[in-house]
């Protein structure tokens, strides 16, 4: 199949990159010059496992090209994903105004039949507008040409993207023509294994359910992060009240795991334009505005830890902090909580450390100039003239460290351990006082 990627971001350069890799010939639409000469150059612009071998793979074999020519995009794909950015306004909804310039450009300039696949997540309803925009562009050139949009979200993970692409545990699909369907059918079967993966339905559905699934799984993490901060209260432990949760197959045991807050893309750009969707639809969704007050609570229950052992004024001190990424195996820093730890340790006079196995330039880009962080090159490295260690982000090098030379290096033997990585009873034989979350 001919299709067009719009966008190369992790979704658009994912998805095109794995269709490519099912013999699918590709064409990826960028209007950023930079990104798509580093593409054509056999670089990629992020940092995602895997993903290098199958695009240079894919571009060795002719199946997957860059441009950033609109008319060529349009004209070479039957099917047009749509996987630009939908960043969130002001008010906190999904601005759609990068979605609805690529439907213009695809009713401005096709020529025949189009299948325009919404892979963005979009709010509901996003789908009718990319109907409109099209329309009115076909219009305006006096044209009734054929085409469907179809809602096609994404549940892909940053770090596990190419793999949960390949093997997707579900596809959703809406779509409401008998013609866009069998299109997608024909797209997907190459990735359908065993049984039947594909959920179609129609279009509003489609587009709720992306919402729906990671404002449940923000929902989960909130819910252990709260009941965590009562175990330690009540002199519980969080750890194994997770395990004897998870064991009940209706709870399971994914995404339970409490922590510093949750960060990234996705959840708190989701759970915010979710709430803003229901608050135009007159449906005030109050466990989701908990879930997000929580969560912006929950990126500061690390500081509140340092406050707690070295007063509110933290100047002269200066901490290490491990993990700047908002999760491992990936440079994202987007609403990562590595950068309200950061800020709130400056507020209060203290200098900072860091180390990150990959996210350290791109944290260097958003801290700009700033004399108060300076960058180790290694875990170890980053506690040298540190009072205390803060761990941020689970990156596995931080999962057996020699805990005696922590002790042995840091001014205050002190370990705020935000993502709960070790067996308490290891850091303390060491000397260390071991501060985890939700764990007495
Ligand atoms: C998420 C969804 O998982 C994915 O399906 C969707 O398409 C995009 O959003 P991603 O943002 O890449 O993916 O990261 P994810 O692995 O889900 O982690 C999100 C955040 O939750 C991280 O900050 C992580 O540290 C945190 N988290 C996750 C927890 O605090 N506890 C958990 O148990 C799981």
């Amino acid at each position: 199949m001919k299709i067009t990627v719009v966008g190369t971001g992790y979704v658009g350069l994912v998805s095109g990159a794995c269709l490519a890799e099912m013999g699918n010939d590709v064409l990826c639409l960028d209007l950023d010059p930079n990104k798509i000469k580093i593409l054509k150059d056999g670089g990629i612009p992020i940092h995602e496992p895997g993903l290098d071998k199958v695009v240079e793979r894919n571009v060795a074999a002719g199946r997957l090209h860059f441009t950033t020519d609109v008319e060529e995009a349009v004209r070479f794909g039957t099917i047009q994903f749509i996987a630009v950015g939908t960043p969130p306004d002001e008010d906190g909804s999904a601005d759609l105004k990068y979605v609805l310039a690529a439907a213009r450009n695809i009713g401005r300039l096709m020529t025949d039949y189009k299948v325009i696949i919404d892979k963005s997540t979009v709010p509901v309803g996003t789908a009718d507008k990319v109907r409109a925009a099209v329309a009115d562009e076909l219009a305006k050139r006096g044209l009734d040409l054929e085409y469907s949009v179809v809602s096609n979200p994404e549940f892909l993970k940053e770090g596990a993207a190419v793999e949960d692409f390949m093997k997707p545990d579900r596809i959703v699909v809406g779509a409401e023509d008998e013609r866009a369907i069998y299109m997608m059918r024909a797209l997907y079967a190459p990735f359908q294994r065993n049984h039947d993966k594909l959920v179609v339905m129609d279009v509003r559905s489609a587009e709720l359910t992306k919402y729906a699934a990671n404002a449940m799984l923000a929902t989960r993490i909130s819910f252990m992060n709260e009941l965590a901060l009562l175990a330690e209260k009540l002199g519980a432990d969080i750890e194994l009240v997770r395990q004897g949760i998870g064991s009940d197959p209706r709870i399971g045991y994914h995404f339970l795991y409490a922590g510093c807050g949750y960060g990234g893309s996705c959840f708190p750009k989701d759970v915010k334009a979710l709430i803003k969707s229901g608050a135009d639809a007159g449906q005030d969704l109050k466990v989701l505005n908990a879930v997000e007050a929580a969560n912006d609570a929950q990126k500061l229950v690390l500081v509140d830890k340092v406050v707690k052992q070295f007063g509110e004024d933290l100047s002269g001190k200066r901490f290490a902090v491990w993990g700047l990424a908002f999760k491992p195996n990936t440079d994202d820093m987007r609403e990562a909580t590595s950068r309200v730890v950061i800020e709130e340790l400056f507020k209060r006079g203290a200098t900072v450390s860091a180390y990150d196995p990959v996210a350290m330039a791109e944290t260097k880009r958003i801290f700009g100039d700033e004399p108060r962080l300076a960058y180790a090159r290694n875990p170890m490295d980053a506690l040298e003239g540190a009072d205390a260690l803060v761990i941020v982000t689970e990156w596995k090098e931080f999962r057996s460290p020699d805990f005696a030379r922590i002790k042995a290096v840091l001014r205050s033997p002190v370990v705020f351990d935000g993502r709960n990585l070790y067996d308490p009873a290891m850091p303390r034989a060491a000397g260390l006082t071991y501060l985890p979350i939700g764990r007495p």
